[in-house]
């Protein structure tokens, strides 16, 4: 029997899709999980096979405050944890919980397209923001403010998605101000946060502003453990925590994911996370340097500053160049990327493409380049 479909693998095997967002299966942590399992499975306690606690398993949000607290440098208290499907999910239900069709909301141009279609499920009036090498620029949003406030502006601020930007602390903390004063929430998405690869501090995680109540910070385990876990947390004020736990979602089915959440606290009270984390540091960073002597030698066009974190290069080619007509040819190279038009709410960024360093291991990051760069060649 052939074997059915259980991975969301979106390339052909023939082609390197250097824009897929995904960790590599070589680095998915098997036995990590295996380990956890096992002991989760030999106890007696099986209250995990139960419908879950709403907030989130109280053994993983304590856990999780510990780990966080560390990697963040600042204190999380597991009251205002609530665990989640991933970033996804807590998307969908800050949809569902705080607007309805035709609502504003603000995002960075560009953004996670992903998001964009999420928000797009609820009908939502998505409005885009300037940023510029540091980020959201806090006078075009105040330049928004003015006409109308959003329900939500939806925040990447560290290693962002796709541009691989950090929003500096004195931003972080303007733009806190303005939610303050003009009343709406700040969805920050701090998927990469935890994935710095270099000795350089990051400015604060946004879980350090809940206390404004404005504030909601995601979190999730999908780049640091595994997608397939889908499990990932918020940090907010208890008020805004007590809210999500009394969706109508979590009445009906309970807290999300209690079997899963049992498995991932054991990885991360016996230190499997961190050091999950630091092996993959150590790869990525590897990676990083690969792909950069690769532009540089095949795509030399191409402007990019060399990322410190997350996933992705961000690459800018001349004016007139239009990524998504390349993308159009790529198939017969066997090659695939995002195209910056993809990122924009605004049809802009077409001489702009997205290229994700983790998936692939040297010698495929190094073709799939060779291969962009002949593909190029061929429409000149
Ligand atoms: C910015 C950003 N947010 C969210 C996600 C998805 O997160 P999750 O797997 O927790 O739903 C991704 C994955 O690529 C991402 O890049």
């Amino acid at each position: 029997m052939n074997s059915l479909p259980v991975a969301q693998v979106m390339a052909p095997p023939d082609v390197i899709d250097l824009g897929m967002g995904n960790p590599s299966p070589s680095s998915l942590p098997l036995e990590l999980i295996r380990e956890s399992a096992q002991k989760t499975l030999s106890q007696n306690d099986n209250s995990f096979l139960q419908y879950g606690t709403e907030q989130g398993d109280g053994y993983l949000r304590v856990a999780l405050s510990g780990f966080l607290s560390k990697g963040f440098g600042f204190p999380v208290h597991t009251e205002n944890l609530f665990i989640t499907a991933g970033i996804s999910n807590a998307l969908d239900l800050l949809c569902s919980l705080f607007t309805k069709a035709g609502d504003r909301v603000f995002v960075e141009e560009p953004s996670y397209f992903l998001a964009l279609r999420i928000f797009a499920d609820h009908h939502l009036n998505v409005i885009p923001i300037e940023t510029d090498e540091n980020g959201l620029v806090p006078a075009s949003l105040e330049r928004a403010l003015a006409s109308a406030a959003p329900k939500f502006l939806y925040l990447i601020p560290t290693f962002q998605n796709p541009t691989g930007h950090t929003l500096p602390q004195e931003r972080r903390e303007q733009i806190v101000r303005l939610a303050e004063k003009h009343n709406f929430l700040i969805a920050a998405d701090e998927v990469y946060q935890l994935l710095n690869y270099s000795s350089e501090p990051l400015p604060k995680s946004f879980g350090a502003y809940i206390e404004s109540k404005n504030v909601i910070s995601m979190g999730s385990f999908s780049k640091i453990l595994a997608p397939g876990l889908r499990l990932g947390w918020i940090q907010s004020h208890a008020d805004i925590v007590n809210r999500f736990a009394a969706s109508g979602l979590l009445d009906s089915g309970g807290g999300l994911n209690p079997f899963t959440s049992a498995v991932v606290r054991g990885v991360v009270e016996s230190g499997g996370l961190e050091s999950n984390i630091g092996r993959l540091r150590q790869r990525y960073t590897n990676q990083i340097a690969v792909m950069d002597d690769a532009l540089r030698r095949h795509l030399p066009r191409a402007q990019y500053a060399v990322p410190h974190g997350g996933y992705f290069f961000w690459l800018r080619f001349p004016e007139g160049m239009n990524t998504s007509e390349l993308r159009k040819r790529a198939s017969p190279f066997k090659v695939d990327f995002r195209p910056g038009a993809l990122f924009s709410s605004n049809g802009g960024l077409k001489n702009f493409m997205r290229m994700c360093f983790v998936y692939y291991e040297a010698d495929e990051i190094e073709e799939g380049v060779k291969r962009i760069a002949a593909c190029l060649h061929s429409m000149k």
